[in-house]
C-alpha cells in the first residue's frame, strides 16, 4: 500500500468565507499532494512499504526524518479535511462536551487554550485536542509531528502552517484559529474520533 491523496469531502468553495477556494486548491492540490508524492518516493525500498499511514508515522519518527515529515503531514491532512465542514462550529455533541468540561474546565476555556496553543506554536505546526491517558488534552506540535508520536490519540487538529491561512488571513493567525473553531469544525467527526480513542 502506498499513500493516496483523498478527495476533499466538500466543494472547494464550500468553506467560504472562512477558508477560500484558492486556499483549498493550493492546500489540497499542491501541498497535500506533494506530501503524498514525496512520501511515496521515500517509502520505496524501506521496511515501511505496505504499512498503514499510522504505522509509518509512528515507525519512522526519530528514525527516518524525511519520510516521517511527509507521512506525518499526510496523516494530519487526511484528518484536517474531515475535521472541517460547511456551516461547522456551533454546539458540541453532548458526550464530547461533557468530557471537555470535565477535563478542560469549559468549552470556552478549551477554545481559548486551543487558540493559545496554535498562536504559541513558533513557526509551522499544529494545535490539537488529543486523548492522553483517558483525558482530553490540548497539545501543539512543530512541523509534521502529531500526538501519535507523543503517546496520544489526536481527535482535532488545526494546521497553523502559513499555507493554511496566509491567503485568507495574512498574518492574523489568532483570527484564523477562532474562525476554525467557531465556523469550520465538524464536531460530530471529533466526537467520533473521541469515541474511537476511548474504546
Ligand atoms: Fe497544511
Amino acid at each position: 500500500m502506498s499513500f493516496t491523496l483523498p478527495e476533499l469531502p466538500y466543494a472547494y468553495d464550500a468553506l467560504q468565507p472562512y477558508m477560500s477556494k484558492e486556499t483549498l486548491e493550493f492546500h489540497h492540490d499542491k501541498h497535500h499532494a506533494a506530501y503524498v508524492n514525496t512520501g511515496n518516493n521515500l517509502l520505496k525500498g524501506t521496511e515501511f512499504e505496505g504499512k498503514s499511514v499510522e504505522e509509518v508515522v509512528k515507525g519512522s519518527y526519530g528514525k527516518n526524518q524525511a519520510l516521517f515529515n511527509n507521512a506525518g503531514q499526510h496523516y494530519n491532512h487526511i484528518h484536517f479535511w474531515l475535521w472541517m465542514k460547511p456551516n461547522g462550529g456551533g454546539a458540541l455533541p453532548g458526550k464530547l462536551e461533557k468530557k471537555i468540561i470535565e477535563d478542560l474546565g469549559s468549552v470556552d476555556k478549551m477554545k481559548e487554550d486551543f487558540i493559545q496553543a496554535g498562536v504559541g506554536q513558533f513557526g509551522s505546526g499544529w494545535a490539537w485536542l488529543a486523548v492522553k491517558d483517558g483525558k482530553i488534552a490540548i497539545m501543539k506540535t512543530p512541523n509534521g509531528e502529531n500526538p501519535l508520536v507523543h503517546g496520544a490519540q489526536p481527535i482535532l487538529g488545526c494546521d497553523v502552517w502559513e499555507h493554511s491561512y496566509y491567503i485568507d488571513y495574512r498574518n492574523r493567525r489568532p483570527d484564523y484559529l477562532k474562525a476554525f473553531l467557531d465556523n469550520l469544525v465538524n464536531w460530530e467527526h471529533v466526537e467520533e474520533m473521541f469515541e474511537n480513542a476511548t474504546k
